[in-house]
């Protein structure tokens, strides 16, 4: 029996996206028969590379009512640079959704699996798992400011970022709830309050002012710098991480980069409030060097659709069931495979994509 059925919008986007997204798609639809989760998938052919060779531009001029009254959006990757320029396909898609769906969190899952050889040395699987946090709608990222005296001696660029208490305080109460929902309940903020003077001390605050209403969490609040180099000297230290668009981007490489393959990394692009839908999408792009060869690891893209199940359920009832299953018919695979040229194997995307489907389907 359904109870109740969640419209996705299916957008596979370019390259390994095209490979990875049917092993996605095949494991959702073993996951929703076996759990009984409604899900209709609308498949949309823009936000590509041919696309845009058609058309002048990445999506329709109407792509935001097209996306009208789906529940989520399942993406593939996006980027060809052989004929579209990164910042074209980037900045004409994802980001799109990212900023006009007020998509303000960007999450990250990090964690070491059994049968993964780590680049770390002397980790175990249990090691490393951790979530990064991070704010994906200001701070850093703004095209505020500019250039004068261009091109002479005295050349002077100015690029301003933006944090609003809004802004902060969203993304800060976010990491705190996920903090509370986790066993260890401990939530490290990512700073550089001694080195940019203003903006930083003025987050170090709104993290304590946001943590009076947490005072069951423990707060550690680090500069990036340093953190950078735990979450490779030191990664069983955390649980939640929350920082701001420009540090969360590099912590959210550099998380995945130290639990192997980028093949296995997943993430969410979330509204919380569901007032426009949230994107779930691999990390990684459309990787153009192995397109073709059916060798993609598909992990990533059904890890995502696990969180997107998740979100959709608020995190119980059949959706959360089907996450776990999904979750733990990862966990099998990698340890007993099929696996992936990236993970040591010689399996193809379909290959491991199958296996996932059918461990899923069997529970
Ligand atoms: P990439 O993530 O596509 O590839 C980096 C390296 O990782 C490549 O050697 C690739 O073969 C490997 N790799 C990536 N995913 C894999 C998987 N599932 N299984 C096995 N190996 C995998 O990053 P790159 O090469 O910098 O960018 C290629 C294109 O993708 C560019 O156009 C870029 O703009 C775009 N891109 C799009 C993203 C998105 O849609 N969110 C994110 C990152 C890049
Ligand atoms: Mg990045």
């Amino acid at each position: 029996p359904v109870n109740k059925t969640y419209r996705i919008a299916v957008i596979a986007g370019d390259g390994i996206g095209k490979e990875v997204m049917p092993e996605g798609l095949r494991v959702l639809r073993a996951a929703a028969g076996k759990f009984g989760i409604g899900l209709d998938f609308q498949h949309y052919d823009w936000a590509c590379a041919e696309y845009y060779e058609r058309h002048g531009a990445m999506m329709p001029e109407d792509w935001k009512a097209q996306l009208a009254g789906v529940d989520a959006i399942y993406f593939g990757a996006v980027g060809w640079p052989r004929t579209v320029p990164d910042h074209v396909s980037l900045w004409g898609s994802l980001l799109q959704f990212r900023r006009q769906f007020d998509q303000y969190i960007n999450l990250r899952p990090v964690r070491l699996f059994e049968g993964v050889r780590c680049p770390l040395a002397g980790k175990a699987p249990g090691d490393i798992d951790f979530v990064v946090v991070r704010e994906n709608t200001e701070g850093e990222y703004t095209n505020l400011g500019g250039r004068i005296y261009a091109g002479t001696e005295r050349e002077i660029v100015i690029q301003e970022s933006v944090f609003s208490r809004f802004g902060a305080d969203r993304v800060l109460k976010f990491a705190y709830e996920l903090s509370r929902a986790r066993a260890r309940k401990q939530l490290t903020v990512a700073t550089k309050s001694n080195g940019i003077a203003l903006s930083m001390p003025w987050w170090d605050e709104r993290a304590d002012e946001v943590g009076q209403s947490y005072p069951d969490i423990r707060v550690d609040k680090q500069h990036i710098d340093i953190l950078c180099a735990r979450f490779v000297l030191q990664p069983e230290r955390f649980d939640v991480v929350v920082a701001t668009n420009l540090f969360g981007d590099i912590l959210s490489d550099l998380g995945p980069a130290c639990t192997g393959t980028i093949g296995l990394a997943p993430s969410a692009n979330l509204n919380p409030e569901k007032r426009f839908p949230s994107l779930f999408e691999p990390v990684h792009g459309s990787a153009p060097d192995i397109y073709g060869k059916g060798i993609a690891n598909p992990v990533a893209m059904i890890w995502s659709g696990a969180m997107m199940l998740d979100f959709l359920g608020d995190g119980a009832g059949a959706c959360r069931a089907a996450h776990d299953a999904i979750v733990q018919a990862i966990e099998e695979a990698l340890r007993s495979g099929p696996l992936t040229p990236d993970l040591g194997g010689s399996a193809t995307t379909v290959e491991l994509g199958q296996a996932i489907a059918e461990r899923v389907a069997a529970g």
